[in-house]
């Protein structure tokens, strides 16, 4: 009987041990093996990628690359498969360097990669996102060393200060992206070698932080930019800085939409130095006229043509502008002539000097004198009508209240009677 006893505890013993040690070796084994993810995305990715399947091993699945000492993904290149639709979080790949997922129809939101933690290069280029949430830079590893997103119809977002979490970051790809704002001061943090950013909305001054940094191919073209990188000449936020005339013309450019034909007229730092629409006086250094008649243009009239306060001309005729002329204008000490006919304005004219040439003619929404005039007019009209005929109501109020005695009168004559 003991002994039985004996012998049935130690068997409980030995199948708990190997119970431990098997439990034990699979959570190892789970451990060294990017198996569950890699099944996670096979079922999640739409379309399944071609001959991804359980039948072979994830690192045999075409776009896949493993480490050939171990049996984890290294990579993951899957660009121009069609792609529609990937796992809002991806799963923990933490060997996986790169992730390739350009040129698809992914869209929405970026995808949360925070769990990739050695993710190097991040290929997202031509595709539909359209949303890039708030922590998709702060999750991204901090080995991240090239990042495209060129060709997505993001909403317009600024170049994220974030970047600069990011220290081997080597290439930045965000071309068509609809990028807005300035350049930040961030490229001393990093060793940028490749920047592109063209036809986004960006403007202003360059960074001083490009002078001196290890960039070696940039591409900006198709913006408002106060650059010129032919001869290095760069108009920088201090130091060397920006014509505050540049400044002035970028801004009525920003309230023009940034139109295309701006942005490939004007580049450099020198407004004076034959740029397209502007004419500066003899010494090539003050602009006295700015013509942008028949462009096309939309947008509205800027305030900052005041700050040119040299201007004799402002041609904005046959155009598509709306919005109010700016009461600015009317300070321009030296203006001869404004002409905004043919456009779309709409609101009051400002009080302009006489000695100005006003052209206002074909803007059916603007308050003219005349029409001010006549609605000032109809105005007093109305408020009389109005007058009017509270005056006859009391009248005949006032009349009622008369005659109604009288009858009283004569019904109490009556009653006499
Ligand atoms: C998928 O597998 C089939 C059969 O093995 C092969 O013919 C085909 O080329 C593979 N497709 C891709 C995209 O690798
Ligand atoms: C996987 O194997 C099963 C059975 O062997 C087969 O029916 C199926 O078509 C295979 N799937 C792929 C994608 O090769
Ligand atoms: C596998 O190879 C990589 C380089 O290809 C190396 O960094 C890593 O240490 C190796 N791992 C093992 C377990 O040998
Ligand atoms: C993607 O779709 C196009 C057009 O439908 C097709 O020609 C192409 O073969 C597809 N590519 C892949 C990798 O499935
Ligand atoms: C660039 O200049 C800034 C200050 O002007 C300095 O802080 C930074 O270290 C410089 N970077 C390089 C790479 O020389
Ligand atoms: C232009 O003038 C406005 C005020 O009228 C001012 O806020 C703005 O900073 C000026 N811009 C430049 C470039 O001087
Ligand atoms: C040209 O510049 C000189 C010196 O800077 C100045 O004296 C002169 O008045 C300027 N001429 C014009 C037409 O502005
Ligand atoms: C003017 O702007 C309106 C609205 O933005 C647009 O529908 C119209 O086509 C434009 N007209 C011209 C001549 O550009
Ligand atoms: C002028 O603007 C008004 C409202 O902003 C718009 O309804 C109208 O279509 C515009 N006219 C033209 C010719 O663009
Ligand atoms: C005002 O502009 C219209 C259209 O461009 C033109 O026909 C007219 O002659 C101009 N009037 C004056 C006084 O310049």
């Amino acid at each position: 009987m003991e002994a039985n006893k004996f012998k049935l505890s130690l068997k409980f013993v030995l199948f708990f041990i190997l119970l431990l040690f098997s439990l034990l070796s699979t959570t190892v084994i789970a451990a060294d093996d990017d198996s569950a993810a890699m099944a996670m995305l096979m079922e999640t990715i739409v379309p399944t990628p071609s001959n991804w399947s359980k039948n072979s091993s994830y690192c045999q699945w075409p776009g896949v690359i493993c480490y050939s000492n171990s049996t984890r993904v290294k990579g993951i290149f899957l660009k121009s498969n069609n792609l529609t639709f990937l796992p809002p979080k991806f799963p923990s790949l933490p060997n996986l360097d790169t992730l390739d997922l350009s040129v698809n129809s992914l869209s929405g939101s970026l995808p949360s990669l925070a769990n990739l933690i050695s993710l190097r290069d991040l290929y997202l280029e031509r595709n539909n996102f359209n949303n890039i949430p708030q922590s998709f830079f702060t999750e991204l590893a901090t080995s991240l060393q090239v990042l495209t997103l060129s060709d997505n119809p993001f909403p317009s977002w600024t170049i994220p200060t974030q970047l600069t979490r990011f220290p081997s970051f080597k290439v930045f790809f965000s071309d068509r992206a609809n990028l807005r704002g300035q350049i930040p001061e961030i490229f001393h943090s990093f060793p940028l070698e490749t920047l592109s950013l063209a036809q986004n909305n960006l403007f202003g001054p360059l960074p001083n932080s490009f002078r001196n940094s290890t960039i070696q191919k940039i591409s900006l073209h198709s913006q408002m930019l106060s650059a010129d990188f032919d001869s290095n000449n760069f108009c920088t936020n201090t130091g060397n800085s920006c014509d505050p005339q540049v400044t002035s013309l970028l801004e009525i450019a920003a309230d023009l939409g940034y139109p295309v034909e701006l942005s490939d007229a004007w580049t450099g730092k020198d407004a004076c130095r034959n740029w397209r629409f502007v004419k500066c006086d003899s010494n090539n250094s003050i602009i006295i006229s700015i013509d942008f008649r028949m462009q096309h243009f939309g947008g509205t009239i800027s305030p900052a043509f005041a700050n040119l306060s040299a201007l004799n001309y402002i041609y904005l005729n046959a155009n598509n502008l709306t919005g109010p002329i700016p009461d600015s204008l009317t300070r321009l000490p030296q203006l001869k002539l404004l002409d905004v006919s043919n456009n779309n304005l709409s609101g009051n004219i400002p009080q302009f000097n006489p000695s100005v040439t006003l052209n206002i003619s074909g803007n059916p929404l603007l308050l003219t004198g005349k029409h001010g005039r006549r609605s000032f007019i109809k105005v007093i009209v109305i408020i009389a009508a109005i007058l009017g005929t509270i005056t006859i109501l009391t009248c005949a109020f006032l009349l009622r209240k008369h005659v109604l005695p009288k009858q009283g009168m004569v019904e109490n004559q009556l009653f006499k009677d």
